[in-house]
C-alpha cells in the first residue's frame, strides 16, 4: 500500500468506479475523506491523521476497532474451514454462536435465524411473521405495520415498512398491504428531554386505530426501532413501547423490535428489550453482533414462533427461507469472540455507567448556536440543529466535515448530529467529542 492508502498505485486515487452507498458521490469524489486504519477509539487517515470515532463506525463497532481477539478467531477459522453450507448441513460455530446469543436475550426469545445484514434481518422477520400466521391457519393476517421515520434497511420489505421519504419515493409501490403509525418525535412538546420524554405514550394508540381500520384478521406484525437511530435518535416516550405490546397482545399481532442499533450494549443493557422491560416476539439485529468485522445479522424469535413452524408443517423443510451465508463460519467465530469481549470487558455495564457522564457532556451544548434539541439514552445522542434557511441539511453536513477536519467523526442525518461511540469510550474522549462539536458550531453559519 502506498501513502495514499491505495494498493494499486498504477491507478492512484481513482475513485470513479465505486458507486458509493448513501453518499453524495459527486461531492465525495471531489473532496474525498478516506480512512485507512483503525485501532480502539480511533481511525487513521492515509496521511496519518487520527480521527476519534464518535459513531462506532456506523453504529456498529461497539467493542472498538482492531480487536485482536476477533481478528485471531477469524484467521483461525479461515485456516480451519472457510465455508460450510447451513442448508441440510451444519458446522459447530453457528450452533455455538446461537446458543451463546440466546443466553443474552430475556424470556423465551431463544431461537436465532442468521442473516448477513440488518436489511436482511428486517425482511427475514417480516417473512417469518407472515409464515407464522399462515402455518397456524390465519393466512389472512398479511398486513405489515411500520412507523413514520422508521429505518429497517433497504431491501423491499424493510423499505416498505420504513418511513423515510427519500428511501421510498424512487421505488414505486413497494410491497402492498403496508401501513404506518405516526412517529413519536415532537420537538414542541419534548425538546430537551433527558432520556425518555414524558409526552407521547398515547401515540401507540395509532396501532389500535389501524386495527379498527383494517381489522386484526388482516394484520400480521408491527415493527419499530425501540429508539429510532437513523432518523436522528428518537427516544420512545415513557410507556409507549409497553402500550404497543398490549395492543399487539390484544389482536394477535406480532411485535418486532428492530435492534440493529440498540442491540449489544448501546443502551447500557444487552438489548433494548432488557432496557425497557418490554418483550417483543422477534428482535432483529446486525452491526454489533460481530463488532462489524464480518457482515452478519440475526433474528431472535420467541419459542412459540419456532414451534408453530415445527408443529404445523408436514415433515420436510419448515421454513422456505435462508441465505447461502446464513451462519457463515467466519462471521460466527467473529461473533463468539465479540461476545467474549463484551463480557470480559463488561462493556454493556460500562455503557450504563458512563451514560450519566455522556448525558452531562451532551447537555453542555444546551444554549449553543443552532441547537434546537438534545436527546440521549445510554451511549446514544442526537443534537438537532435549526436548518439553514433555504438549505436544509447543509448546516449539519458542514458540521460533519468540519468535525472530521478537527479529528472527530460524527454522523449526520438531515439536520441532526447522531452520536454512538464505541462502548470502550473514556471520559476524555467524551469531552473531546462534545468540545469539538461545540467549537465547530460556533463557526458554522
Ligand atoms: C434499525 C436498523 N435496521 C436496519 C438497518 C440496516 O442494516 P444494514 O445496513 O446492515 O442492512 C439499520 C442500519 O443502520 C438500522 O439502523
Amino acid at each position: 500500500m502506498d501513502d495514499t492508502g491505495f494498493n494499486y498505485p498504477d491507478r492512484p486515487n481513482d475513485l470513479e468506479s465505486f458507486w458509493m452507498p448513501f453518499t453524495t458521490n459527486r461531492g465525495f469524489k471531489r473532496a474525498p475523506r478516506l480512512l485507512s486504519g483503525a485501532r480502539n477509539m480511533h481511525y487513521e487517515t492515509p496521511d496519518g491523521r487520527k480521527i476519534l470515532d464518535g459513531t462506532a463506525g456506523l453504529w456498529c463497532c461497539n467493542a472498538g476497532h482492531g480487536r485482536k481477539k476477533i481478528a485471531e478467531a477469524i484467521k483461525a477459522q479461515a485456516d480451519r474451514m472457510d465455508f460450510a453450507p447451513t442448508f441440510q448441513l451444519g458446522h459447530p460455530a453457528a450452533f455455538e454462536f446461537a446458543n451463546r446469543l440466546v443466553d443474552l436475550t430475556p424470556g423465551d426469545l431463544d431461537h436465532v435465524f442468521f442473516t448477513n445484514s440488518g436489511s436482511e434481518s428486517a425482511d427475514t422477520a417480516l417473512k417469518i411473521a407472515l409464515g407464522y400466521h399462515y402455518v397456524r391457519g390465519k393466512g389472512s393476517k398479511t398486513r405489515l405495520i411500520g412507523r413514520e421515520r422508521g429505518y429497517h434497511g433497504t431491501n423491499f420489505g424493510g423499505t416498505s415498512v420504513g418511513g423515510i421519504v427519500k428511501n421510498r419515493q424512487f421505488y414505486g409501490g413497494l410491497i402492498s398491504g403496508v401501513d404506518h403509525i405516526r412517529h413519536t418525535h415532537d420537538i414542541e412538546r419534548n425538546a430537551f428531554s433527558r432520556g425518555q420524554p414524558a409526552w407521547g405514550a398515547h401515540l401507540a394508540d395509532d396501532l389500535e386505530r389501524l386495527v379498527q381500520l383494517h381489522d386484526a384478521s388482516t394484520i400480521a406484525a408491527a415493527i419499530v426501532e425501540p429508539v429510532a437511530g437513523s432518523t436522528g435518535v428518537l427516544v420512545p416516550p415513557q410507556g409507549y413501547l409497553r402500550r404497543l405490546r398490549e395492543i399487539c397482545d390484544r389482536h394477535d399481532i406480532l411485535l418486532i423490535f428492530d435492534e440493529v442499533i440498540t442491540g449489544f450494549g448501546r443502551l447500557g443493557a444487552s438489548f433494548a428489550v432488557e432496557r425497557f422491560g418490554v418483550e417483543p416476539d422477534m428482535v432483529t439485529t446486525a452491526k454489533g453482533l460481530t463488532n462489524a468485522t464480518v457482515p452478519m445479522g440475526a433474528v431472535f424469535c420467541r419459542r412459540k414462533i419456532y414451534d408453530a413452524f415445527l408443529e404445523n408443517t408436514a415433515s420436510g423443510v419448515e421454513l422456505f427461507h435462508g441465505y447461502t451465508y446464513s451462519g457463515h463460519p467466519l462471521a460466527a467465530v467473529a461473533g463468539i469472540a465479540t461476545l467474549d469481549l463484551y463480557r470480559e470487558e463488561g462493556l454493556f455495564e460500562r455503557a450504563a455507567a458512563l451514560s450519566g457522564y455522556w448525558e452531562d457532556a451532551l447537555w453542555s451544548l444546551r444554549g449553543d448556536r443552532h441547537v434546537v434539541d438534545l436527546r440521549n439514552l445510554g451511549l446514544m445522542a442526537g443534537i438537532e440543529l435549526e436548518p439553514r434557511p433555504g438549505a436544509p441539511t447543509a448546516r449539519a453536513m458542514e458540521t460533519f466535515h468540519r468535525c472530521f477536519d478537527e479529528g472527530v467523526l460524527v454522523r449526520v442525518t438531515g439536520d441532526i448530529i447522531a452520536l454512538s461511540p464505541p462502548l470502550i469510550v473514556e471520559e476524555s474522549h467524551i469531552d473531546r467529542i462534545f468540545d469539538t462539536i461545540g467549537k465547530v458550531l460556533k463557526t458554522v453559519d
